[in-house]
């Protein structure tokens, strides 16, 4: 008999995978002011220039750091023996130097000693390919004896600190699933059948969501439901969604076990950071965001992307969006320049640093942290930026740096505001997106963030403010609510986004959207099984278009990617298509429902005819921009008790003017009623009360 590849070897059962629900918890304050700090990895260098670094983080006015987040080896140096002089030392320097510390779980990177003697922990790939050491997140979630391992750290860690008044916070891990999403070992297995019984109760419920008569894979027994191994082949939709969902809870109670751990210990807040952007990510945070006192993401922008403010105010939107509240969050870590992952890493451009920062508080954040706060001189991440890059303090980042400080400081009185309630919103759904993006599918190369983006772009450019929602949001306060490529929905929802238009507001879905259920089955009786009727128009044909095939559309736009054959029942055609096997038929409709109206749009439309479409919108639904401002120039407004604050972040190089009037509180001038916004600068007004 061959060994399985997918062999753990380990004792013992597979950990239990349940998500207890979240206990609701107002919104933590982290600093004193707007939280201002990075990443700080003292143990990489030498005890002298720790004080140093104090020393430049109280000259910036640094206010939070995240502290031992990859620290696990350098203190627990062999199994049980741990070596807390040097941590216990540079808590102290810190909270001598008045900075607060998040101090972190180190199980994001288990030591190299635990790899060598338990290379069972380590995740298993579809293919049976074991992860070698030598990177981080290094293990499998269903794992007992990692469990064992890290809490037993974990305990130790909260024990020693967890009443010291330096540590504002517990920062869980590291960016779970960063490098073990799935794991496809027999534990995971054995971990998955345990949730499946939690999911769906009987073995016959499983068979029947998963339709398992296809191809005669009905299952007789447990043990025959595995991971969705292998490369080659389609694993079943139900299956493949439910793996990944049990994927992503399989971390989330890794998370769970630590923080539990961390509360018997401490009260300071508990969160972890996020890496919420556009499209699906890996593991489903609008289920991970209530286990958290503040809501901590990661945002790096891509060199490559022309419109990278946009896609950071996208998961700025996000991550506003996990809470109902819209309590503010917090920007974990960004970068001072490039980050030393992308295939080009170039410098940020002068200004860049304060606007991306700023841009985030402008959307929620209380706050804006960086990785890291010294560049490391060696190591995987030696040419990645930092607050204190390589050359030093004579340097234009730390300039920079200095100057953003004292805008956070400036900004104190934001700390805690919310921002202004959105009339508008997107639906976004992580286990949605896997489904889009995997399996046999009409096209298979669809992308679900893009989709997102460019409806969110729209809105964007025009200075409408959008929250970007899960599917359990309230839709109710929206006037508009958007629903690009959902493909799957679970009829509660379905039912609530259908009863937009019927209380007047205003429902534009997109191709895709509503076709399954959340078990991934198809609704029958035309596409989109789960909106057809509110939408007054169905689809019964898909024509994804090939690689370089367009269509044109009679608005003048061009089509790309995909169409499909409208009907419409009680629907008008918008915008129709004007060329190829579809000519003649509608491609976008609309159906008025009461003072409401349900939009369909069928093809993966231009941006031109996206911005024709969104221009209409705003007329009906009477949506108004934060500001009546110049093109490039983003326009956002948080509020609070009687105060107001409007960012204005000029994305153009030269200056541009926005209707405005108030304190900027940056730099002490009062507009009325324009504001000039300098080239790539930022302004911030206390708005005139009215
Ligand atoms: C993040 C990670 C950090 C660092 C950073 C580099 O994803 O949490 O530890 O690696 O990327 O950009």
């Amino acid at each position: 008999m061959t060994a399985s590849p997918w062999h753990s070897g380990e004792p013992g059962s597979a950990v239990r995978v349940s998500v207890p629900p979240p206990s609701p918890r107002p919104p933590a304050r982290l600093a004193d002011g707007l939280a201002f700090g990075g990443d700080y990895n003292p143990e990489q260098w030498p005890r002298e220039v720790w004080d140093e670094d104090v020393k430049l983080m109280r000259e910036a006015g640094v206010n939070l750091v995240s502290l031992g987040v990859f620290a696990w080896g350098t203190v627990e140096t062999a199994a049980g023996v741990r070596d807390w002089s040097w941590l216990d030392d540079i808590v102290e320097l810190l909270h001598q130097g008045g900075i607060g510390i998040g101090l972190a779980t180190p199980t994001a990177a288990p030591p190299s000693w635990l790899l060598a003697a338990h290379p069972e922990i380590a995740p298993v790939l579809a293919d049976g390919f074991r992860e070698p050491p030598g990177g981080r997140l290094a293990w499998c979630a269903a794992s007992p004896v990692f469990r064992r391992y890290a809490l037993r750290h974990v305990e130790a860690l909260a024990e020693r600190y967890g009443r010291h008044p330096a540590v504002r916070l517990w920062h869980i891990g590291n960016e779970f699933g960063g490098g073990n999403a799935r794991c496809y070992c027999d534990l995971s297995a054995e971990a998955f059948r345990d949730w499946l019984r939690d999911r769906h109760g009987g073995l016959d419920a499983v068979n029947a969501a998963w339709g398992t008569q296809q191809w005669g894979h009905r299952f007789g027994a447990w043990e025959e439901i595995l991971p969705p191994r292998g490369r080659h082949g389609a694993p079943n939709p139900g299956l493949y969604l439910d793996y990944e969902r049990f994927s992503s809870d399989a971390l989330l109670s890794q998370y769970l076990a630590e923080k539990a751990v961390v509360e018997r210990h401490s009260a300071a807040p508990v969160t972890t950071n996020l890496m919420v952007g556009a499209g699906a990510q890996v593991v489903d945070y609008a289920t991970w965001a209530p286990h958290t006192a503040i809501a901590a993401n990661d945002h790096y922008t891509l060199v490559d992307d022309p419109l990278r403010e946009q896609d950071l105010a996208f998961a700025a939107d996000r991550m506003r969006g996990l809470f109902p509240d819209r309590r503010p969050w917090l920007l974990m870590e960004s970068s001072t320049g490039s980050p030393s992952w992308q295939r080009r890493n170039r410098a940020k451009d002068p200004g860049e640093i304060a606007r991306h920062s700023l841009g985030h508080v402008a959307r929620g954040s209380d706050g804006a942290m960086f990785f890291q706060w010294r560049a490391s001189p060696a190591g995987a991440e030696q040419f990645h930026s930092a607050m204190l890059p390589h050359s030093g303090s004579r340097s234009r980042v730390w300039r920079e740096v200095l100057e953003l400080g004292r805008s956070l400081k400036a900004l104190r009185e934001v700390q805690g505001t919310r921002v202004e309630r959105a009339r508008a919103a997107i639906v976004v759904d992580d286990p949605a997106g896997w489904a889009l993006q995997h399996g046999l599918k009409p096209h298979r190369s669809l992308s679900y963030g893009r989709e997102l983006r460019e409806w969110h772009r729209a809105l964007w450019q025009r200075n409408l403010l959008c929250d970007v929602v899960p599917p359990s949001a309230d839709f109710d306060g929206y006037d508009l609510v958007m629903v690009p490529t959902l493909l799957t929905v679970a009829e509660p929802v379905a039912a609530r986004l259908r009863a937009v238009p019927e209380r007047g507001g205003t429902l534009l879905v997109t191709y895709l959207s509503g076709v399954c259920d959340a078990d991934g089955r198809v609704i029958t009786g035309g596409f989109p099984g789960a909106f057809r009727e509110v939408l007054g128009a169905w689809t019964d044909e898909f024509y994804p278009l090939q690689e370089h095939e367009t269509v044109a559309l009679d608005d003048g736009g061009t089509v790309t990617e995909w169409t499909e054959r409208v009907h419409l029942e009680d629907a008008e055609s918008i915008v129709g298509y004007a060329s190829g096997t579809l000519a003649g038929a509608p491609a976008v409709t609309r159906r008025p429902v009461g003072d409401g109206a349900a939009w369909y749009v069928s093809a993966h439309l231009p941006p031109d005819s996206i911005d024709r479409i969104a221009d209409r919108l705003t007329a009906e639904t009477g949506l108004v921009p934060a500001a009546e401002a110049d093109p490039g120039v983003e326009a956002v407004r948080r509020v609070g008790d009687g105060s107001s604050f409007l960012f204005l972040l000029n994305h153009t190089d030269a200056d541009r003017n926005a209707e405005a009037s108030g304190l900027d509180l940056l730099t002490g001038e009062a507009f009325d009623p324009i504001v000039t916004i300098p080239a790539n600068g930022v302004r911030v007004l206390r708005e005139t009360p009215v």
